[in-house]
């Protein structure tokens, strides 16, 4: 089974552009989850442009679902993630000025190896973001993820764009990053920028098994409802 982990974030983002508690970030969780997410999963920012500290120590409490708490790989949200033991972290990378996560970590500059060792010996499962690379692949095993997630902006963007070959170039390197990564027994999740079409052509990846969707659920919902995209998006990973 692929599981779907929405990304409700943008919920938030919405939220602060009142400065009030609506929609309610909690209420949103919850109705998510019973819509078939299976994984409810955040990022707070450093600059909390979304989802702020409050809100990560208070979904931990109220939502039953697990929790995939997105960060960055610093003192201040390792400290937060051991407060609150999420069932999954996803080391990102994180710039102030970016609008979204542009790209994948850089494994070797990062000094993940002593976080990734209190985030596990806390028994959270940690994941790494990476672009499709063999040496990534490599390299996240070594530094002990028990995951990688793969940054799929690149080949959404392509997909949009419908470049037949530049996209099979990158569908092929997706597929032999995930293919070598089952091989070394790292999980393969995938994420960034997907919509309905996309996702569907990576489920022909069968080591896939999550995939995490949040601006095109929270945009697409405005058109349909929140109930009926997550629902689409189930039917569509469904094996
Ligand atoms: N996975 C990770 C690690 C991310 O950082 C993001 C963006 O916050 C997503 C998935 C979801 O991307 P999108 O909002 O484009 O679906």
């Amino acid at each position: 089974m692929i599981k779907l982990g929405v990304n409700i974030d943008h919920i938030a983002t919405i939220r602060n552009a009142r400065g009030e508690d609506h929609p309610d970030i909690i209420k949103a969780a919850k109705f998510v989850s019973n819509c078939g997410a299976d994984i409810i999963t955040i990022h707070r920012r450093e600059d909390e442009r979304h989802i702020n500290r409050k809100d990560v120590i208070k979904l931990k409490k109220k939502i039953s679902k697990p929790i995939n708490l997105e960060m960055a790989a610093n003192q201040d949200m390792l400290r937060l993630a051991l407060k609150i033991k999420p069932k999954y972290v996803c080391i990102v990378p994180e710039k102030r000025m970016e609008v979204t996560t542009e790209g994948g970590l850089n494994l070797k500059k990062n000094n993940l190896r002593q976080i990734i060792k209190k985030l596990k010996s806390s028994k959270i499962e940690v994941s790494l973001f990476v672009d499709p690379s063999i040496s990534n692949i490599k390299l996240a095993k070594k530094l002990g993820a028990d995951s990688v997630e793969i940054h799929t902006g690149k080949f959404a963007k392509l997909f949009k764009l419908k470049k037949k070959s530049q996209l099979n170039k990158e569908f092929i390197k997706i597929a032999r990053c995930s293919n070598l990564g089952k091989k070394i027994n790292l999980n393969i999740k995938m994420g960034h920028g997907l919509d309905y079409d996309s996702t569907k052509y990576l489920c022909k990846i069968k080591e896939v098994c999550e995939f995490n969707i949040g601006h095109f659920i929270i945009g697409e919902s405005i058109f349909f409802g929140l109930k009926h995209v997550i629902k689409k998006f189930k039917k569509i990973i469904k094996r």
